[in-house]
C-alpha cells in the first residue's frame, strides 16, 4: 500500500477526537513488544453523504473520510506468531503464524481477516506485533471495521516490503470482512478508508471501481449526530435488504439480461416490469434505482457549488431510505426532523448501513456549534436520548504517521 507521510489528520485526530494519540500508541508498542519508533498507520472512518445500499447493487456512493480512525503500529518479530494488543479492549490476542483460526466474533476477526485476505491473494506476511487503537464510534454507522481493517493492511503491506494499488487493498479488505468475518458489506467503506482526500468527498462507481473527487466547500461542516441506536452491518436487516434487492434484480434481468446488477437498470424498466415482484421488493429495487440518480446528481451540485439542490436531493435520498428501503428508524427520523429549518442546515439525512447509527448534516461552519446545541436539545427533548454530535472535517485517506 502506498503511503504518504504526512501527519496532518493524525494530529486532528488526537486533537480534536480522541485522547491516544500517535506517540503514546508507540510507547505502549515500545513497552509491550521491546520496538521504540515502530512505524504507525492511521485510516479513516467515513461518512457518507449520499447513496446508502447502491454498492453492492454495482452503484455509486458519495462518501468522505472523517476524522475519526484507527492506528496501528507493528514491528517483526522471530516466533511465528502474530500478537495483537487492542489498547481499546486491553486485552492481547495471539496465533500461531502457521495455524490460523477461524472467526469467533470478536475485535481480532478484522485484522486477523486482512492477514488471511492477504495470504489467499499470495501476499506472504511475516511474524509481526501490532498495537491497535481506534475512536471511530462503534455500531455507528461511521464504519469502524473497515478503518480497522485499512489500518490493519497498512501496517502489515508495509512490514512485508509489499506496495498494492489502494483499489486492490479495498478489495482485499472487503474480502475479509465478506468471507473471514462473514458480514455481506459492500465495497463503499473499504475503498473510502484507502482512497479519501482531505476536504473531498468521493463518487464511486462501485462496479469499475473509477471514481473522482467533489471538493467541500471551506465554509461547510460535517455535523454526524450519533442518535444511540446500535447499528450493525452483521444484524439480519442489513442481509434481508441484499436478498431483496437480489430477488427483484432477477425479474428485471428475466426480461432484460443485460440488467447484471441493479445498477443497470432505469426507472423505466422498474415501471413496466415493477407489478411482477412483491410490493416491498419493488420498493427495494426503486429506492436504488433512484438513489444512484440522486448521488450522481449531489456529486455534480456539490462540484457546482449548488448547494440548494444538494440539501434537496438528501432530503429526498432520507425519505426514499425511510419509506422504500424501510432502513431508517424512529430516532433517525426525529433527528433529521429536527434539523429542518436550525440555523444554517444544507441538508440532513441518515448515513450508512441503517437501522440506527448517525445522521450527516451538512452545515454552515458558522452556524454549526449553535446548528449542533439546538439539535442535540430537540433531539433529547422528542427522545428522552442524549445525542452525540461530532463536528467532522473530511480528511486524508489510510497512510504512515
Ligand atoms: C454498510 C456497508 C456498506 C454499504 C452501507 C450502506 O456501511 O458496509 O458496504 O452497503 O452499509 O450504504
Amino acid at each position: 500500500m502506498k503511503t504518504d507521510t504526512s501527519s496532518q489528520a493524525a494530529s486532528v485526530l488526537a486533537s480534536e477526537n480522541g485522547t491516544m494519540n500517535v506517540r503514546l500508541l508507540r510507547e505502549v508498542h515500545s513497552k509491550r513488544f521491546g520496538q521504540s519508533d515502530a512505524p504507525a498507520f492511521l485510516a479513516p472512518g467515513r461518512v457518507n453523504l449520499i447513496g446508502e445500499h447502491t454498492d453492492y447493487a454495482g452503484g455509486f456512493v458519495l462518501p468522505a473520510a472523517i476524522d475519526f480512525g484507527t492506528i496501528a503500529t507493528i514491528s517483526p518479530r522471530k516466533d511465528n506468531c502474530i500478537e495483537l494488543w487492542s489498547q481499546n479492549f486491553s486485552e492481547s490476542v495471539t496465533v500461531s503464524n502457521a495455524d490460523f483460526p477461524q472467526a469467533r466474533h470478536h475485535w481480532s476477526d478484522y485484522p486477523l481477516g486482512v492477514i488471511w485476505s492477504l495470504r489467499e491473494a499470495g501476499v506472504e506476511i511475516p511474524p509481526f506485533s501490532m498495537c491497535l487503537w481506534g475512536n471511530v464510534p462503534v455500531a455507528a454507522g461511521l464504519s469502524s471495521s473497515a478503518s480497522l481493517e485499512v489500518a490493519t493492511a497498512a501496517a502489515t503491506l508495509h512490514l512485508a516490503g509489499r506496495d498494492i494499488p489502494r483499489s486492490e487493498v479495498a478489495l482485499l479488505c472487503q474480502r475479509a470482512e465478506n468471507v473471514y468475518v462473514g458480514s455481506s458489506c459492500g465495497i463503499m467503506d473499504q475503498f473510502i478508508a484507502a482512497n479519501g482526500a482531505e476536504d473531498h468527498a468521493l463518487l464511486l462507481d462501485c462496479r469499475s471501481l473509477q471514481f473522482r473527487l467533489a471538493p467541500i466547500p471551506h465554509h461547510i461542516s460535517l455535523v454526524i449526530a450519533n442518535t444511540m441506536v446500535k447499528h450493525s452491518v452483521a444484524g439480519g436487516e442489513y442481509g434481508n435488504r441484499r436478498a431483496e434487492v437480489e430477488e427483484g434484480t432477477a425479474i428485471l434481468r428475466s426480461h432484460r439480461p443485460e440488467i447484471q446488477l441493479l445498477r443497470d437498470a432505469t426507472p423505466e424498466d422498474l415501471a413496466r416490469w415493477g407489478h411482477e415482484m412483491p410490493d416491498k421488493v419493488m420498493r427495494r429495487c426503486r429506492h436504488i434505482i433512484t438513489e444512484n440518480l440522486r448521488t450522481v446528481a449531489a456529486a455534480d451540485a456539490l462540484q457546482s457549488g449548488d448547494l440548494k439542490k444538494l440539501g434537496r436531493l438528501m432530503a429526498e435520498a432520507h425519505a426514499s431510505y425511510r419509506d422504500d428501503f424501510e432502513a431508517s428508524c424512529r430516532e433517525a427520523d426525529i433527528m433529521v426532523d429536527a434539523a429542518q429549518g436550525l440555523p444554517g442546515l444544507v441538508g440532513a439525512r441518515l448515513t450508512g448501513g441503517g437501522f440506527g447509527g448517525c445522521t450527516v448534516n451538512l452545515v454552515e461552519s458558522g452556524q454549526a456549534e449553535q446548528f449542533s446545541a439546538l439539535l442535540r436539545d430537540k433531539y433529547k427533548a422528542a427522545t428522552g436520548i442524549e445525542a452525540d454530535i461530532y463536528r467532522c472535517h473530511a480528511s486524508a485517506a489510510a497512510h504512515e504517521v
